[in-house]
């Protein structure tokens, strides 16, 4: 893609953006969120005030989860699986078809106990900067799927310097993140992946790019038909953990759903309401297009959740929003100084929906978690408002002791949020169409909570990372109740106003910030929830709030892991403790911490963004943003018993990338990773690309599956 005639200007090997991120992952990906004050600037209370104030830090005593608890939550997760396999095989869709299918995924509550020990015993891999994946000795990987391979029959393939918003609506998107892969027969050979599209960089998209007002709209359409996510059929490849892109056939799931023209129907209590009318949409009820959706999960009844994050990014024309808004619109990150934020994509060149000062609405709009039915190709994907609106990283259910689900999600900002959503409606058995139809309602109306913490320690938190003398970062907590079906519990908002701006009742009812939460993920084995609290490098730095107990380093570059045991093992529960397994960094550094293990033979990690879970319920973590000079990568350790604590990297990916996607897949043969914005590289294009990976010419973010090459399960 060079053009030899010109001096070639090399890209930084390795620029330090924010964190660990390069300058040019810090503009597309966020739109510099960290250049930009701090969105949440409200004076919540945190560990000094609640002492001055005479607050109880004391811990609770519930503070160990009943054994009989957790077993009886995975004795239900357990029924849940035949459930799930059987939901799936009644989808109407299908019925149409005339094929066949029989599994509804991987739900968390789906996994059975492992064959064998469940030990890691994998040798961990070194950190390295090398432009490759690299797995461990005993292992291999292959790309499944690459930017611009076509995705729907009739697609064509990626000609980068014709690019078209028609050819990207039919072709994988940029920037694969969250992951699935959900079983389509008995026998383990065929299956749908879904994989997020979050973000674009038209820097390593189209040749010759020199700045956004120099794209053609049709390129700027390219790039919203790039936004999305896909379905895509695959097949096994003979009897081993190797998966391929079913080529041929009328692959009738194949689906993309798009920035550019997807509609989306928005449900529960703020559909309809004030906030999300707009000139288009005067009912308040349809969206076209979802935006930077980041992460996800499956859920017990089959369908992906997927999380709309930095959406902020993508709207311009805020500083002549309406006055009554700004206040709001600049919570959530949205410029409201400049026409232009720095790096906007200008969207509004191709559709003005996207300027606020014509359409305030439209952001409003974006921000929320979206359900996606894989197994209905003509189904309308659904934004559920009774989740509330904020940077989802993503949504994680699981099935309560009482059949109703509790969904737990984290907003990606610095000094941000952890909540929990509860459904008013207990998950129906069967896989009947009445309990299909169902079990889709379930997140449409429940109770919203955001996470208050307490402290164990918190007079011995100096902002170094010290151990504190009794031993653990830990304490208790509350999920506080923000809205509950149409009835709010915020003074002052609505519900439609609380789920909308869930950000500012948070503010309101004194949610603790955290060093921000990404992925929340239940554990199916032990039925406690891993949160990645990635970095925050304004931790305790001037009038931000200070270190905790649960955010205990001041600037915090490498983030730590965060575990949440509810009271009885109840995941509807309003209390719970809290304790921090790792605190992430280099193992040498004294203000690291791996739930005691001996650090000398624990592998360094930067930043975890990604969790997931194999069926001895050992803890998978992904990276973005690796702040200890290697590459991102993928590891793995054992949560339960002496091996707790003894993390071990298992891949990492190439230059300029970050680990998205972790999947498992059921029968652990197979580990998918999607390699997210390789070559990432500040001065790098594709015509003078940082990474040539995977094919040797300019770099594409794809989707790896890795297998054992003795076809043994992964990790052990
Ligand atoms: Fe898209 Fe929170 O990372
Ligand atoms: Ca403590
Ligand atoms: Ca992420």
């Amino acid at each position: 893609m060079s053009d030899h005639t010109n001096p070639r200007l090399l890209p930084l090997l390795r620029p330090v953006g924010h964190g660990g991120r390069t300058p040019m992952t810090c503009l597309y990906r966020c739109g510099n969120a960290c250049d930009h004050p701090v969105p949440n600037q409200s004076d919540n209370a945190y560990f000094g005030d609640l002492m001055a104030a005479g607050g109880d830090v004391e811990p609770s005593a519930t503070a160990g989860v009943s054994r009989r608890g957790v077993v009886r939550a995975g004795a239900l997760g357990a029924l849940v699986l035949g459930f799930g396999g059987a939901v799936a095989g009644g989808a109407p869709a299908l019925a149409a078809t005339g094929e066949t299918r029989t599994s509804g995924g991987t739900p968390p509550g789906a996994l059975k106990g492992r064959p064998g020990s469940g030990a890691l015993t994998f040798k961990p891999i070194p950190p390295n900067t090398l432009d490759s994946l690299v797995v461990p000795n005993g292992y291999d990987h292959a790309v499944v799927i690459r930017w611009g391979e076509p995705v729907l029959p009739d697609g064509p393939e990626l000609d980068v310097h014709h690019q078209t918003g028609a050819r990207q609506s039919k072709q994988f998107g940029y920037n694969n993140d969250f992951l699935a892969v959900l079983p389509l027969d008995k026998r383990g050979r065929s299956a749908l992946l879904w994989s997020n599209h979050e973000y674009t960089n038209e820097e390593l998209m189209f040749p010759g790019f020199t700045n956004h007002d120099a794209l053609t709209v049709d390129q700027v359409r390219a790039a919203m038909a790039a936004h999305g996510g896909s379905v895509v059929e695959l097949e096994r490849v003979g009897d081993s953990g190797q998966w391929t892109v079913v080529r041929n056939g009328r692959r009738p799931y194949n689906r993309r759903i798009t920035a550019l023209a997807t509609t989306f129907e928005l449900t529960g209590p703020a559909a309809g309401s004030d906030l999300l009318k707009t000139a288009a949409d005067p009912r308040g009820r349809t969206v076209i297009g979802m935006l930077n959706n980041c992460a996800g999960g499956v859920t017990p009844w089959g369908t992906i959740l997927s999380g709309e994050e930095n959406f902020n990014q993508y709207f311009v024309g805020g500083d002549a929003a309406p006055e009554a808004l700004k206040p709001t619109l600049a919570r959530y990150g949205v410029s409201t100084t400049a026409r232009y934020p720095s790096g906007s994509r200008k969207w509004d060149r191709a559709d003005e929906r996207f300027d606020l000062a014509l359409h305030p609405n439209e952001a409003h709009r974006f921000g929320w978690i979206v359900e996606v039915d894989p197994y209905d190709p003509e189904s309308t994907p659904r934004k559920h408002t009774a989740m509330g609106r904020f940077k989802h990283e993503g949504a994680n259910v699981i099935v309560a002791r009482d059949g109703r689900v509790a969904a737990y999600m984290g907003d990606d900002e610095r000094f941000d949020y952890l909540y929990k959503f509860v459904s008013d409606k207990k998950m129906m058995k069967g896989d009947s169409r009445a309990a299909r139809r169902h079990n889709l309602s379930l997140l449409e109306s429940g109770t919203l909570y955001v996470a208050k913490l307490e402290f164990t320690s918190a007079g011995e938190i100096d902002g170094s990372g010290k151990l504190p003398s009794d031993g653990a970062f830990n304490g208790t907590g509350r999920w506080i109740k923000l809205v509950s079906g149409n009835r709010s519990y915020v003074p002052g908002m609505t519900a439609a106003d609380v789920l909308t701006f869930a950000r500012v009742a948070g503010d309101k009812v004194g949610a603790t910030k955290m060093d921000r939460p990404e992925d929340v993920q239940p554990n199916p084995v032990n039925g406690k929830i891993y949160a990645a609290l990635t970095n925050n490098s304004n931790r305790g730095v001037g009038s931000n709030a200070a270190a905790d107990e649960a955010n205990p380093r001041r600037a915090n570059r490498h983030g730590q892991i965060f575990e949440i045991t509810e009271d009885r093992g109840d995941h509807t529960a309003e209390t719970f403790s809290w304790s921090l397994p790792i605190v992430c960094g280099d193992p040498a550094d004294p203000a690291t911490y791996f739930a005691g293990y001996d650090k000398s033979k624990v592998s360094p990690i930067s930043c975890p963004d990604n969790v997931a879970f194999d069926r001895a319920g050992n803890l998978w973590i992904a990276t973005d943003g690796n702040a200890l000079g290697s590459n991102d990568g993928l590891f793995a350790t054992a949560i339960e018993g002496p091996e707790r604590g003894h993390l071990k990297q298992f891949l990492t990916v190439p230059v300029g990338a970050e680990t998205c996607g972790p999947f498992i897949t059921e029968d652990e043969r197979s580990v998918f990773v999607a390699v997210q914005h390789p070559g990432e590289i500040d001065r790098a294009s594709i015509d003078n690309p940082a990474s040539t990976w995977p094919d040797g010419d300019f770099a594409k973010p794809s989707v790896v599956c890795t297998w054992r090459l003795d076809g043994g399960h992964i990790g052990s």
